[in-house]
């Protein structure tokens, strides 16, 4: 039996479905049932009518799940696959800017541990982030933890006032902007898209800023055949399949999540079969108002 039915009799067997994100191995996105971005993965955690989902990608995200479905197994291929950025934002700071700024509004990237979400008001993913801010009533918004995603979204939002965060993803955050030019010498008819995690050089060099889904729709939509890409290198496996018709260009520094990574078909094969790595969730009060920070993203973004 090849891994690939030993996981499809698993899944039968344990009722489990396997969500993936795009920045995964080709061979995990390859089985999963459902890949896409944060927010879609968020949407469909929530719809599952089986018992157990596996996330195959980084801790906030099965945390997120099971926050929505506490009633259900989450599993994680790799207990240790996590997301730095998601940490990267202290308490103080929530307190003395509630402290400090009337009309306030403490708005968390999804990329955040539950502990994050529940000291913010509303969550946001980068799909849907710049819609969620300019509907919310109030002037202030405290962005956590990314200061990149911060600023994307006060340039859309000029009539409120931000506070940021020194919060980052290494991986967006250390993409060189001379590697992209180089890339644009080389190909000048390819269009730049780029995630709004990159650093602000990155982001003034794109044609289209937006989420992983956003950049594959783009791509999927578009009438060009050239395309450089600044994100994580796990999307060029969705890209190629939409678009075998077109070429996608990396900076040579290739972008590599080493947490998404971790997942592969033999840890899937392993929680599957011993319901190991169960994510559970902290204590009662901080899990209600993570919950409660995630369901308003879900509702305000419809
Ligand atoms: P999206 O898939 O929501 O664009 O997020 C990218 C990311 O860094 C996930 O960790
Ligand atoms: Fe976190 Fe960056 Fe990895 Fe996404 S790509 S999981 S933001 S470290």
């Amino acid at each position: 039996m090849t891994k690939q039915e030993e996981i499809s009799m698993l899944k039968k067997e344990k009722d489990a479905v396997l969500l993936a994100h795009y920045y995964v191995c080709p061979e995990v996105q390859e089985i999963a049932d459902y890949i896409g971005d944060s927010y879609f993965l968020s949407k469909k955690a929530v719809d599952m009518p089986h018992k157990t989902i596996v996330f195959c990608g980084v801790s906030f995200m099965g945390e997120s799940a099971k926050l929505l479905n506490p009633e259900k197994t989450v599993l994680m291929p790799d207990a240790g696959a996590d997301c730095p950025m998601a940490h990267m934002v202290s308490e103080e700071t929530v307190k003395r800017a509630r402290a400090q700024y009337e009309d306030l509004a403490v708005v968390c990237y999804i990329n955040s541990t539950a502990k994050i979400k529940s000291w913010s008001d509303v969550c946001v993913t980068s799909a849907n982030a710049v819609k969620i801010v300019k509907n919310l009533p109030n002037k202030n918004i405290l962005f956590i933890p990314d200061r990149n995603l911060a600023h994307f979204v006060a340039e859309q939002v000029p009539e409120k006032t931000f506070i940021y965060n020194e919060g980052y993803c290494p991986v967006h955050e250390h993409m060189k902007a001379e590697e992209i030019k180089e890339l644009k010498n080389m190909h000048p008819m390819a269009k730049v898209l780029v995630h709004p995690e990159c650093n602000s050089e990155i982001l003034k060099l794109a044609d289209y800023i937006g989420s992983t889904s956003g950049i594959i729709d783009f791509a999927k939509n578009s009438p060009d055949k050239e395309f450089i890409i600044g994100t994580e290198s796990g999307v060029r496996y969705a890209l190629q399949k939409t678009r075998q018709d077109a070429e996608f260009f990396f900076p040579k520094t290739e972008p590599i999540c080493t947490d998404m990574k971790k997942v592969t078909l033999d840890n899937i094969i392993e929680v599957l079969k011993n319901g190991s790595n169960e994510v559970t969730g902290s204590n009662q009060q901080t899990d209600d108002a993570a919950k409660q920070t995630l369901t308003r993203m879900l509702e305000l973004a419809k």
